[in-house]
Formats: structure tokens, C-alpha cells, sequence
């Protein structure tokens, strides 16, 4: 006898605490799971006039500074599989609910190339698109052929090209319509073989000390890995988002002003020749704050952009930690630095 999968469910009154990695205390009036995501329509249609959804993969890039309102809605369809083999690509297809890093295992363990360097990435699939998740100089929306979602303003199924997409740093038309597309399901156009992207700080090295001189894609995942679990603090033991503020992009001409005053400040490549990425980490430390805390809400000793949850503090306790953190590096450099992570309950 096969059990027989409920394609939803729906519970009142849930705790968030597990599902945001800051691990602060939130409540939802309603979580509605969903597996088989052909019922979401019918689904939708159930709670119409009970407040606003918020969609949430694994809350790795929230702070609930509130309980949100409404109905929080969670995708656990995480099927992944190959649509099409080509002679130099294939096309793959993976479920919302899917774990991003075991998405990127499993294309490499399938002899396919594009996601090592987005390795360790915590979440889901269907988040990745959000912010156009990106680490080791590589961003996912380069390897993005189609988004399939649900589209709550026109009430319809929609497929989002990659150009659609409109994929920038940090950024798509996902971030940029919070809440409109349900996404159900992402398509990803993978080479088989590609040149690998080595030059971000740290992976050469990290390749050297590994003992390989010749490294293929996985390798490249396992430098990742390890710099990773060096540097970011791992969020079921010590609460947070990863990086809290995004790196700044402004204008060449202002870059090279702030160089003059401070020539140690990394920069890199922006959205394209007219404005480059500075590195709010640096910034960040350079006004002290590494290490720092007041009650519960500090930032990690080990990297300065990473905001994090000693054990007990809200999420309101650390907006106002951060809010004191951004203050500081706009009047010492004059640059407004913004949260990377969707603030629910509060405003920056
Ligand atoms: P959530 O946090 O649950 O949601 C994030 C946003 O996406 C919310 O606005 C939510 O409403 C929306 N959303 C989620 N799922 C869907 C869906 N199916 N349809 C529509 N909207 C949806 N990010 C990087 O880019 N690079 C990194 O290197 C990186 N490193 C990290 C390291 C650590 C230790 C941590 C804790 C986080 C890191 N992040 C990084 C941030 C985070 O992992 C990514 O943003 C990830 O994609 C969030 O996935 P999630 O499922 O947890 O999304
Ligand atoms: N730095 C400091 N102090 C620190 C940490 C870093 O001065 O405490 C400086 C160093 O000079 C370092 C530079 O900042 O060379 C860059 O640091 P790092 O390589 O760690 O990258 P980042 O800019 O801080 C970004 C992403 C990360 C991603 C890494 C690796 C953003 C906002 N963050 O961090 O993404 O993993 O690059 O590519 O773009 C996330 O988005 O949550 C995230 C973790």
C-alpha cells in the first residue's frame, strides 16, 4: 500500500521559530503547506479575504521583526529532475521546496557544471530567484532558463524567461513586486562543461591547499564549502541571514573619491562600466562594530556584514541593532548601507 500525500495542509496558530534562521520567536495565524502545487489555485481560493500571503522557502533571508499577517505559505514540492540531455547542456527542472544545495550536489554528482561556486547557499530553490542569489563571483540568474509561478495579481499561470526575470545584484522582478508571483518551480540550463570561475578571493588558494592543481567543478564546490564554513557562522548554531546589509553599487566617479580617502576599501565589478560594488563588510568593520553586541543581537566576530542572534533577542532588537550599525557607516562614510533580507513586520 503507497500512503497517500495530502497535496495541502493548513495549521492555525503555527510558531516560525524553525522556519527563520535567526531563530527569533514569531507566530503565524496560518501555515498553509503546499505539495502539489496544480492545487494552489483551488487552494488560494479557500482563504480569499484572510489578509495577505507571505511566501517562505526556509527563512534564511528574513527578519520577522512581527508576526506577519495573514497567511505564510510554504512549498514542499522538492522533485528535481532532467527535462532534456544536449550535446554541451542540460535543461533541469526543480520544485520550489527543493534544498538549493542539495539541487547543486546533485547537478554535479549528474556530471553537470554552472552551480559550484553557489554551493552551501542556504534555502530553497524557489528563493533562489528572489535575490538573484550570488557568492564566489557567480549569480544564479546566469543559469536561469524559466521561472514557473503563480501569478496573484492576473490570477494565472505565468512562465518568466530569464530575460523576464530582469536579474541584477541582489536583485530581480521578484524583489523588485514583493508577493506577486508564487514561484512553483524554476528551470535551469546547465553546460556540461564550462570555464570554471577561480578568480574570487580565496578559491585558488583554497584549491592549492587542497593538493589540486587541475580542479573540475566539484572541486571548486568543495573550496567553497570550506571557505564557507570558515567564514559564516552556521545559522542552527548561531542565529542569522548571512550577509545583513547588501555591498553598495554607486557611481565610478564616487568610488574614486571614497578610494582617495580610504585606499584599503575593496571594490568590485558592478551591474555594468558605470558603477562599481564597495564592500559594506569593510565599512562596517572599520566603524568597530565586529564582534560586537548588545544583548542578544551582535555582529558575528568572524564576518562584519553578518548580523546575529546570541540566543534570545527579537527581531525588533536586531533591526534596532542594525538600524545603529548602518547610522554609523553613513556618517562616517556617507554611504547608506540596506538590508539585504525582506524585513516582515517593520520597515527600514
Ligand atoms: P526565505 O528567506 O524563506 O525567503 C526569502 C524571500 O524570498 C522572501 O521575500 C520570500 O517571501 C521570498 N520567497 C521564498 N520562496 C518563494 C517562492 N517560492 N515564491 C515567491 N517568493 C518566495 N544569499 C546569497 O545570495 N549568497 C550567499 O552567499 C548567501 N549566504 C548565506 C549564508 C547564510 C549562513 C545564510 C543564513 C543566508 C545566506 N544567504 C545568501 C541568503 C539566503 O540563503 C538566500 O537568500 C536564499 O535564497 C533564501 O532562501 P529561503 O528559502 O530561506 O528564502
Ligand atoms: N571584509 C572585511 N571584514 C570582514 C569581512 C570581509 O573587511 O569582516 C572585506 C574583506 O576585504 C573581503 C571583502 O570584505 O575581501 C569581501 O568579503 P567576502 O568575500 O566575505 O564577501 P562579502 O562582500 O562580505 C558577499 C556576499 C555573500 C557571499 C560572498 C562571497 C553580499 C551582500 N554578500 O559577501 O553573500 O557569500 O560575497 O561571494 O553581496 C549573502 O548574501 O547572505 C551572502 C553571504
Amino acid at each position: 500500500m503507497t500512503d497517500v500525500i495530502a497535496p495541502w495542509s493548513l495549521v492555525e496558530h503555527a510558531s516560525l521559530h524553525s522556519l527563520n534562521t535567526f531563530h527569533v520567536a514569531a507566530n503565524a495565524a496560518r501555515l498553509l503547506r503546499v505539495t502539489d502545487v496544480a492545487a494552489l489555485p483551488e487552494v488560494l481560493a479557500t482563504i480569499v479575504g484572510s489578509g495577505p500571503l507571505l511566501v517562505l522557502g526556509s527563512g534564511s533571508n528574513v527578519l520577522l521583526a512581527g508576526d506577519p499577517e495573514g497567511t505564510v505559505l510554504t512549498f514542499d514540492n522538492n522533485d528535481v529532475r532532467i527535462l532534456e540531455h544536449r550535446a554541451d547542456h542540460a535543461i533541469v527542472r526543480a520544485g520550489a521546496g527543493a534544498n538549493w544545495h542539495g539541487l547543486v550536489m546533485w547537478s554535479l554528482a549528474e556530471g553537470l557544471s554552472g552551480l559550484e561556486n553557489l554551493a552551501l547557499i542556504p534555502g530553497t530553490v524557489g528563493a533562489a530567484p528572489i535575490q538573484n542569489i550570488g557568492a564566489y563571483g557567480a549569480q544564479v540568474g546566469d543559469f536561469i532558463q524559466a521561472v514557473e509561478a503563480w501569478d496573484t495579481r492576473e490570477q494565472l499561470w505565468v512562465r518568466l524567461d530569464q530575460e523576464a526575470c530582469q536579474f541584477a545584484y541582489r536583485d530581480s522582478v521578484f524583489k523588485q513586486e514583493p508577493d506577486r508571483y508564487l514561484i512553483t518551480a524554476v528551470e535551469f540550463r546547465l553546460p556540461l562543461l564550462h570555464e570554471l570561475r577561480l578568480g574570487y578571493a580565496g578559491i585558488s588558494d583554497e584549491l592549492k591547499a587542497m593538493g589540486i592543481e587541475l580542479p573540475v567543478a566539484t572541486d571548486v564546490a568543495n573550496a567553497v564549502i570550506a571557505i564557507r564554513r570558515r567564514k559564516l557562522p552556521d545559522p542552527d548554531v548561531l542565529g542569522n541571514a548571512g550577509s545583513f546589509f547588501k555591498n553598495p553599487v554607486l557611481p565610478v566617479e564616487q568610488v574614486d573619491v571614497l578610494l582617495q580617502h580610504y585606499p584599503a576599501l575593496p571594490v568590485f565589478p558592478g551591474n555594468d562600466e558605470s558603477n562599481r560594488k564597495i564592500s559594506a563588510a569593510w565599512m562596517i568593520e572599520a566603524c568597530g562594530w565586529k564582534g560586537q553586541r548588545d544583548g542578544d543581537a551582535g555582529i558575528s566576530p568572524n564576518h562584519a556584514l553578518v548580523l546575529v542572534n546570541h540566543g534570545s533577542a527579537s527581531g525588533a532588537e536586531l533591526l534596532a541593532f542594525a538600524r545603529r550599525v548602518s547610522a554609523s557607516v553613513l556618517e562616517t562614510f556617507g554611504v547608506p548601507i540596506e538590508p539585504e533580507p525582506r524585513l516582515i513586520g517593520a520597515q527600514w
